[in-house]
């Protein structure tokens, strides 16, 4: 693996979603998938936590023309799982796809205009990537499109920040959320030990622990650091893994994941299906 590959490193399995506190979310969304279920979930947590990489993984399912019959991975290279992305909205068949980055500044005027296109259209498989920042009135244009839906897929997102209180109640009525948690220390640990063994990293004794503990558990800044080890020409992860950490205000402000209960996701239910 190459250090931008590390750094990049998404996962394209349901089954890489890693942290057991995760796994009945991955799993019911994985069943409807699956069976192309009409499905409307919201994936709400705090920073970092795997929501767009898993609304994607579950877009590409549904879009996909040969997902796997048992765990219903998408292919990754198939036309459908090619095609979702922002460039290609409208395309693909049966279900034709649509992909809103509302933290890149969607308008009121194209949602409007999808809404007034699509209304009662059963065969679309959309995502709504951080929907609190779209603006109320293209929020509440929403809600007549996804009154009605009877088949298809619409997965949204929401990061447990400034933006949750910006979504409207009458669209998460319409919604189904399901939580997403950082995985704890062990988890994040076990995972980068696994990847690093992959990547053909060599890692100091403790090192990786230190990494995890250091960064406070944010799996983004590990896998740089990773991928940071990986460019010089030892490979290798040294112990001390980082030295003073500045938090990057952008996007990490994590806590540390202890090995005890996961952060609530606050105002959601945990399972709210
Ligand atoms: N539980 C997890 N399992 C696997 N990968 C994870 C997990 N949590 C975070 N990641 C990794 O961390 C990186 C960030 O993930 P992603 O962008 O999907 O998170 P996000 O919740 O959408 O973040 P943000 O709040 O910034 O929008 C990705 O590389 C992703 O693979
Ligand atoms: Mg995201
Ligand atoms: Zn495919």
């Amino acid at each position: 693996m190459t250090p931008n590959e590390i750094r990049n490193w998404q996962p394209r399995r349901f089954s890489e979603v890693i942290g057991t506190a995760n796994r009945p979310a991955v799993e019911r969304l994985q069943r409807a998938a699956r069976n192309r279920d009409v499905l409307t979930p919201l994936l709400v947590g705090p920073f970092g936590t795997a929501k767009t990489s898993l609304a994607r993984l579950v877009l590409q399912s549904y879009c996909c023309e040969r997902p796997d019959p048992i765990t219903a991975d998408p292919c990754g290279s198939c036309g459908g799982c090619l095609g979702c992305c922002p460039e290609k909205n409208g395309s693909g068949a049966p279900l034709q796809h649509w992909v809103f980055d509302c933290g890149e500044g969607v308008g009121k005027d194209e949602v409007v205009g999808f809404v007034r296109a699509y209304q009662f259209h059963d065969k679309n498989a959309v995502l709504f990537d951080e929907i609190g920042e779209l603006p109320a009135p293209a929020q509440k244009a929403l809600r007549r499109y996804l009154s009605p839906l009877r088949g298809g897929l619409f997965v949204a997102t929401l990061t447990l920040d400034g933006t949750a209180d910006r979504l409207v109640k009458s669209v998460i009525d319409r919604l189904d959320p399901v939580a997403l948690f950082k995985p704890t220390a062990d988890e994040l640990v076990a995972f980068l030990e696994t990847l690093a063994g992959e990547a053909g990293v060599q890692m100091e004794q403790g090192a990786v622990h230190d990494l995890v503990t250091r960064l406070s558990g944010s799996f983004r800044q590990c896998l740089q650091e990773l991928a940071d080890s990986a460019r010089r020409t030892d490979r290798t992860l040294r112990w001390p893994a980082v030295g003073a950490f500045t938090p990057d205000p952008e996007s990490d402000p994590e806590e540390l994941p202890g090995d005890d209960v996961p952060m609530p996701p606050s105002p959601f239910t945990s399972d709210g299906w």
